[in-house]
């Protein structure tokens, strides 16, 4: 099917299941621990061998030498894979450096051996006993020096944006702000690390794994291994959280692919957690100049945002311009993106990629304009909406309801009661302060497939290589289907997560709630056809409710059409030009109550709210979880996350979740989310967006202003940790 006309009224309208909010179905499998993950096929493979991964212990260099006879020796040892063992290896596409190196090392932990064993001990104890010798190189770890030397990246294309006279109109500004802001490189630190089991049977590979991306890393399995995607399947029903990490192919898999050929027995790999930091991708830091010119009515008639951030040869920037191009109005603009080459591991997609650390710096420069236009920070952003793409006024956005987020979250939080004058309002010891920042995350969509089958019970069973990562997938599908086919939820069955399903849009950026579901509308459609043709009706006309499917008098069971046999159908949606004509984005405004310790500068979130306009909410409880957990990780941004680089040995030393705090129960305060009611007919049938990266973007400003707010301390850099306030901490009375 194919969507290039906006929505009309169809099945998905009657909301009957869809848009209610009902518990995951997949809850029970997950709170009981019958969920299988990755590393727990236990009756798909009965004897397993175990690998473990030794990373390269220098950043930049070659292996002079690898003595591997000791490890060879130790017991119950079956095999070890190097390079100079694993025969001819290619690259993925998604993969920046090899996933197994040497003799050339590219960054610190790159994968160089896998040590295979009867158990997990005895994998590691042999792991530990491989001497390497290493030729270092030169290697170049540090941003703010690299940023002289940076390069135009291939992508975003055009790297520079301009419209207008940007420096005219900057330098003619009656009120002016020129200011740098530094994010730092973060880690998804998802709970359940990358983890895989290959095994081999004729030529063939199944690896049961943890991936975000099925088809992609399908294909990036048979391009690296060399042999063709038709003899690789994925399985990877259930992920323990990605956040990006797990959008590619990483080293967990094709080592134990590797491992698995080598030991001829089927291997599993978990990366151990000190080696994910390293190993995996990260989010690359940035160093942002903004530049914003008003006057003094408020009106921005010059916006700048300058971005820098560093990545492997060949790899790419952190898009944080992306959302400047379009959140605020103003006639002159420029964009610039520049990739400083770095020898730190490679950085790619994590939590909202581009917008995220975008917002975290251009939110806190909306703050400071707003200052200094002595102006409220919501009407100033009020003040400046645009409801059509500033660089091309004659493309509207679908949907745009940032102005009525704000003035609800307003009312909603008793903004009113926020002091304009920072360091003015304390509650006993604590400096106590508001502060807010506008959400903004594209809409993207992508072609996504399914089948669905009805049975003779009248079941009806979805089939997708869509994955849930903790996102509620399984979910909004099965709802999806229920609607479609007027069934309840319960006779539904849902099955996601595996290559010899068909191709979805798979979990990443957003686009998976929306598209998914879109491919499940497209094949119900087909398969309504295909039961109406059985039952002797006219599909255009008959109703499918209640398990029956009626036109006029004439009513007959759903599950009749099946009893000769189980009635299929397969369709995928297809996403036209909708996108181009119009620009889909979702919107949101969060607002911040902060506290911060009036002698320590330790700073304690006590409110969150996030209004956010998202398009339909296909569930809203899953979507708000998916929301709160959001608001969770904009927390861990503006306050404790933080990869510390070594820059004379080149790697992040605080591998581990002692060293890389995220924030705990503790941490979290109260949070409140609202969804505006909205539908956008641009998006899909479904009439819905993403929600669950919209709800990191502005988080971590709203905290810094909120912080700002409390303490009269600015700070420009993440995260907000209490050195960085003390200096400026009011006197205490
Ligand atoms: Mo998302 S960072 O594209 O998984």
């Amino acid at each position: 099917m194919k969507f290039d006309t906006p929505a009309g009224k169809n099945p998905i309208d009657q909301l009957k299941v869809v848009g209610k909010p009902v518990d995951r179905i997949d809850g029970p499998l997950k709170t009981t621990g019958t969920a299988t993950y990755a590393y727990e096929w236990h009756e798909e493979i009965a004897n397993p061998a175990y690998g473990y991964v030794v990373g390269a212990g220098i950043a930049k260099g070659r292996v002079a030498s690898m003595e591997l006879d000791a490890a060879r020796k130790s017991p119950g040892v079956v095999a070890i894979v190097t390079a100079a063992n694993a025969g001819k290896l290619g690259k993925g596409r998604f993969n920046t450096a090899r996933l197994l190196g040497g003799p050339d090392i590219e960054h610190y932990h790159q994968a160089l051996a896998l040590v295979v064993a009867d158990t997990f001990e005895q994998a590691r104890a042999a792991a530990g006993l491989v001497r390497i010798a290493y030729t270092r190189g030169n290697g170049r770890f540090d941003l703010a020096h690299g940023k002289d030397s940076a390069i135009v990246p291939e992508e975003p294309n055009p790297p520079d944006t301009s419209v207008g006279d940007f420096a005219g109109a900057f330098a003619g500004a009656p009120v002016q702000l020129d200011a740098t802001y530094a994010t730092p490189d973060q880690s998804h630190s998802m709970m359940e690390p990358h983890a895989s089991i290959a095994a081999w049977k004729d030529g063939k590979l199944t690896l049961w794994t943890s991936n975000q991306m099925i088809d992609w890393s399908r294909g990036d399995v048979a391009k690296t291994l060399g042999i063709p995607k038709e003899d690789v399947r994925l399985v990877s029903p259930y992920i323990g959280g990605g956040f990006g990490g797990k959008l590619f192919l990483r080293c967990d898999a094709l080592l134990a692919a590797l491992g698995a050929r080598a030991a001829k027995r089927p291997v599993k790999v978990a990366l151990q957690r000190p080696l994910m930091a390293n190993n995996t991708t990260h989010r690359p830091a940035t160093l942002q100049r903004i530049r914003i010119g008003a006057g003094k009515d408020g009106k921005i008639t010059a916006m700048g945002h300058e971005s820098w951030s560093g990545d492997l040869p060949g790899g790419g920037p952190e898009v944080a311009v992306q959302q400047t191009r379009l959140l605020y109005a103003g006639a002159n603009r420029m964009t610039r993106t520049r990739l400083a080459v770095l020898d730190l591991p490679e950085g790619n997609a994590m939590r909202a990629p581009g917008e995220a650390p975008g917002l975290m710096a251009l939110e806190i420069a909306m703050d400071e304009m707003a200052a200094k236009l002595g102006l409220d920070p919501v009407e100033f952003r009020i003040l400046n909406d645009t409801q059509v793409d500033p660089e091309h006024p004659e493309r509207s956005f679908s949907q745009r309801q940032l102005n009525e987020c704000l003035r609800t979250g307003a009312r909603r939080f008793g903004w009113d009661r926020r002091h304009a004058t920072p360091g003015k309002q304390r509650d006993g010891r604590w400096l106590v302060g508001m502060g807010v920042a506008a959400g903004f995350r594209n809409n993207l969509t992508m072609k996504s497939a399914a089948r669905v089958r009805l049975d003779a019970r009248g079941v009806v069973t979805v089939e997708t290589d869509m994955t849930d990562i903790g996102t509620g997938s399984y979910t909004i599908i099965g709802q999806t289907a229920a609607e479609m086919m007027g069934v309840p939820l319960d006779r539904v069955v849902v099955r996601l997560g595996d290559s010899d399903f068909p191709v979805s849009a798979g979990s990443g950026g957003q686009w998976g709630a929306n598209s998914s579901t879109a491919g499940v509308y497209a094949a119900c459609m087909k398969l309504r056809e295909a039961v109406a043709a059985k039952l002797g009706f006219n599909a255009q006309e008959a109703a499918f409710a209640d398990g029956r499917v009626s036109v006029g008098s004439r009513s007959v069971p759903l599950a009749q059409a099946a009893e000769a046999g189980d009635v299929v159908a397969e369709d995928a949606m297809e996403f036209g030009d909708l996108g181009k004509k119009f620009q889909q984005s979702t919107f949101a405004a969060h607002f911040v109550e902060v506290g911060v310790d009036g002698d320590t500068g330790e700073s304690r979130i006590r409110r969150m709210l996030a209004v956010c306009a998202a398009g339909r909410i296909l569930n809203p409880k899953s979507a708000r979880s998916q929301v709160i957990g959001a608001m969770t990780m904009g927390i861990g941004a503006a306050l404790t996350e933080e990869l510390a680089i070594d820059k004379r040995l080149g790697f992040f030393v605080n591998h581990d979740l002692a060293g890389y705090e995220v924030p705990v129960h503790a941490d979290v305060p109260h949070q409140e989310v609202i969804f505006l009611d909205e539908t956008d007919p641009m998006s899909s049938p479904m009439k819905a967006k993403g929600v669950g990266e919209l709800g990191i973007c502005g988080v971590s400003a709203a905290i810094a202003n909120a912080i700002h707010n409390a303490t009269g301390v600015r700070v420009r850099e993440y995260p907000i940790t209490l050195d960085k306030l003390l200096a400026g901490l009011p006197e205490s009375s």
